[in-house]
Parts: C-alpha cells; structure tokens; sequence
C-alpha cells in the first residue's frame, strides 16, 4: 500500500522540477556538429566563431544555407540571439582549415 503513495509523490516532485528549469538544448554543440569542435570550419561548413551577430543571426534567419534549414526551424527568435550572440565572442580560428592539396 505505501509504495502507491510514493508513486503520486515522485511524479509530483518531478513535474515540479522541469516546470521550474526547462531542459535546455545546447544549440552551440549542435553547431559544432558540422561546423567543427571549435566552430573553426568543417568539410563545407566554414568558420563561424568570432563571426559578426548580423551574419550569424542571418543565417538562421532570412539568408539560410540548405544545411541548417532544419536547425534554424527548431530555434526560437530567442534562441537565435543568444547563439549568434555566444558565437560572435568567441575567439576568431587563427587560420582557415588546410585546403586540400590539388592535384
Ligand atoms: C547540418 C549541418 C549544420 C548545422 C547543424 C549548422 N550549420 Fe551552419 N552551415 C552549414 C553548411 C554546410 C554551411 C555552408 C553553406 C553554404 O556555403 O551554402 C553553413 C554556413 C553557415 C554560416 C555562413 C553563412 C554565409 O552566408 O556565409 C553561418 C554564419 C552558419 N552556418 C552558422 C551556424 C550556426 C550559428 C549554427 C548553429 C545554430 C549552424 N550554422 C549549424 C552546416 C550546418
């Protein structure tokens, strides 16, 4: 008969806690996917750290690449300020990713 009482008590204590803090997405890791650990470029994806607010809000806005239409759907306006704004200070790559050598 006591464990019928803990149920209720546990999904009560639960519920409360993800009212107070939502779980969160870490949309900088979801970045760094395919734009590299240190967002410094990877395969077609280029450089994106250290780069300028309005760009980075751009592309997940009004100009965005096929790649990240996905991404760009899933993320709210409030989302995308704090990512672009995260992005936009961090220290710029020292230099581009080696090009591949050509034949
Ligand atoms: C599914 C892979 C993928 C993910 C996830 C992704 N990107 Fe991209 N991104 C790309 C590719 C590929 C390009 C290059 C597209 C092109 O050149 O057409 C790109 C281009 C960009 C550009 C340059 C756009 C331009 O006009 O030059 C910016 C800025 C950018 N991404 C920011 C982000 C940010 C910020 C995130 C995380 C919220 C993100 N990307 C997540 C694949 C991705």
């Amino acid at each position: 008969m006591k464990k019928l009482l803990i149920v209720p008590f546990a999904l009560l204590f639960s519920s409360a806690a993800l009212a107070e803090e939502p779980p969160k997405t870490d949309w900088v890791a979801k970045c760094k996917t395919c734009h590299g650990p240190e967002l410094a470029g990877k395969a077609k994806a280029p450089a994106i750290a250290g780069e300028a607010v309005a760009k980075l809000k751009a592309s997940l806005t009004t100009k965005i690449p096929k790649p990240m239409t996905a991404i760009s759907k899933a993320m709210t306006p409030a989302d995308i300020d704090a990512v672009s704004d995260a992005i936009s200070k961090l220290p710029k790559p020292p230099a581009p990713p080696p090009a591949p050598a050509t034949p």
